[in-house]
């Protein structure tokens, strides 16, 4: 272990350095990373995040130099992913006056991955302060950057942002801020951004308006290099990373529908699309022309392809449109089914599996979580009975979730 480094007046780094070729998201990190991890000496001492479960006894013994883990007040966890909270498996015994502080997402997965079910929690939202007593912490949440659960921690009187994932870089480095590094970290930097948070951009902007309201002097994140100097480039580059570049993309979105459920999600598909300033059409196969609706998809960066289901099969005139399909040459288009149903929604995979059938990147649950480590998008969309409230949210992501990959296809 190296020596704690203080960033500001009782604030210190207690992580871990890596410098093992690291197995991380289907990655191999070549320069291996740090699990950064903060102590905030206050009169209520607080710990910001943790370092990975490999390293938790270890992490307890370095922070204990510091302090009594008795004396902790707040374990503050701004993201639950095992490379972060994964030392609250070690530290949250040595530490049993510490009250954990974390978005309402998180306190499930924290009391089942280190069995904290006993543990007092501090549910915070968007724009809560916490005074930990001579110093003052704000929270933004920023879900689904990466993960639903995710927030990030700013302390008000010494203007230091603690963003977890974001802003980090991936190199296992003694010179813990990024200005003694040695080097320009713009390339980690930038291939860190494109590796972890680049398939989540449209949270980025969420994040930087958020970060307007804020006066942040330093981003400390919990990978790599700690941000004192130019602060604005690095957020700039984010924005710039994440900016919408669409314009000339164009979706197809056809259906079939018993109760007018199906045509429901299939308007709400193309109003998220026009959201994007994406054109996106929407046919429905039993009052369109069959070569009406060929020629759309012939012209279309994207197919929304969605029916009811009665006696478990899909209705009407679609399956007229998807026998042609396979014969088509669809390369380089994207495809996905979606779908309300009342009981088993058979319909949507009858979908699915003539979709497969074309040479289309047919989109699937499994390949989004392989591809990204989302699980909030899912692929087809199911959505039963009438679509409101969380289920609108669910083609929400889906449709936003394509928008994003026709912005990575210019
Ligand atoms: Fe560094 Fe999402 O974990």
């Amino acid at each position: 272990m190296m020596n704690h480094v203080e960033l500001a007046k009782d604030i210190y780094w207690v992580g871990k350095i890596d410098n093992r070729e690291v197995p991380f998201h289907r990655l191999i990190l070549a320069k291996g990373t740090t699990y950064n991890a903060y102590l905030i000496k206050s009169e209520k001492p607080t710990v910001i995040d943790t370092v990975d479960i490999e390293f938790g006894r270890e992490f307890v013994e370095y922070l204990s130099e510091l302090i009594n883990p008795q004396e902790i007040q707040y374990i503050v966890i701004n993201h639950t992913e095992p490379d972060h909270s994964g030392a609250m498996a070690a530290l949250a015994g040595r530490a049993p006056n510490a009250t954990i502080v974390c978005t309402e997402p998180a306190v499930q997965e924290l009391k089942e991955m280190y069995k904290l079910h006993s543990r007092h929690f501090l549910v915070v939202k968007d724009g809560d302060t916490l005074d930990i007593g001579g110093k003052t912490l704000k929270f933004k949440e920023t879900p689904y950057l990466h993960t639903a659960e995710t927030m990030i921690t700013y302390t008000v009187e010494d203007k230091i942002l603690f963003p977890c994932d974001i802003f980090s870089t991936h190199v296992a480095s003694e010179k813990i801020f990024a200005d003694e590094a040695g080097f320009d970290i713009k390339d980690d930097f930038v291939g860190y951004y494109n590796a972890i948070i680049h398939p989540h951009r449209r949270y980025v902007r969420t994040l930087i308006d958020a970060l307007e309201e804020l006066d942040v002097q330093m981003i400390a994140p919990s990978h790599g290099f700690i941000l004192r100097e130019n602060i604005g480039q690095y957020i700039d580059l984010y924005a710039t990373m994440s900016a919408d570049t669409v314009q000339d993309k164009k979706v197809t979105i056809i259906y079939t529908t018993i109760k007018n459920n199906t045509k429901k999600m299939a308007n709400h598909l193309q109003r998220i699309f026009e959201e994007n300033q994406i054109q996106a059409t929407v046919f429905n196969a039993d009052k369109s022309e069959k070569t009406e609706i060929i020629e759309s998809i012939k012209e279309s960066d994207a197919v929304f392809i969605g029916s009811s289901t009665r006696y478990a099969d899909m209705i009407g005139n679609l399956e007229e449109v998807l026998k042609e399909l396979p014969e088509m040459d669809l390369e380089g288009k994207i495809g996905a089914a979606f779908g309300s149903y009342g009981w088993s929604g058979e319909a949507i995979e009858v979908i699915q599996d003539y979709l497969n059938q074309t040479n289309m990147d047919v989109q699937s649950t499994s390949k989004v979580i392989k591809t990204t480590g989302m699980t909030h998008v899912e692929f087809p969309v199911r959505v039963r009975f009438s679509p409101k409230g969380e289920q609108l949210a669910k083609i929400e992501h889906s449709a936003g979730f394509v928008a994003d990959l026709l912005r990575s296809a210019i």
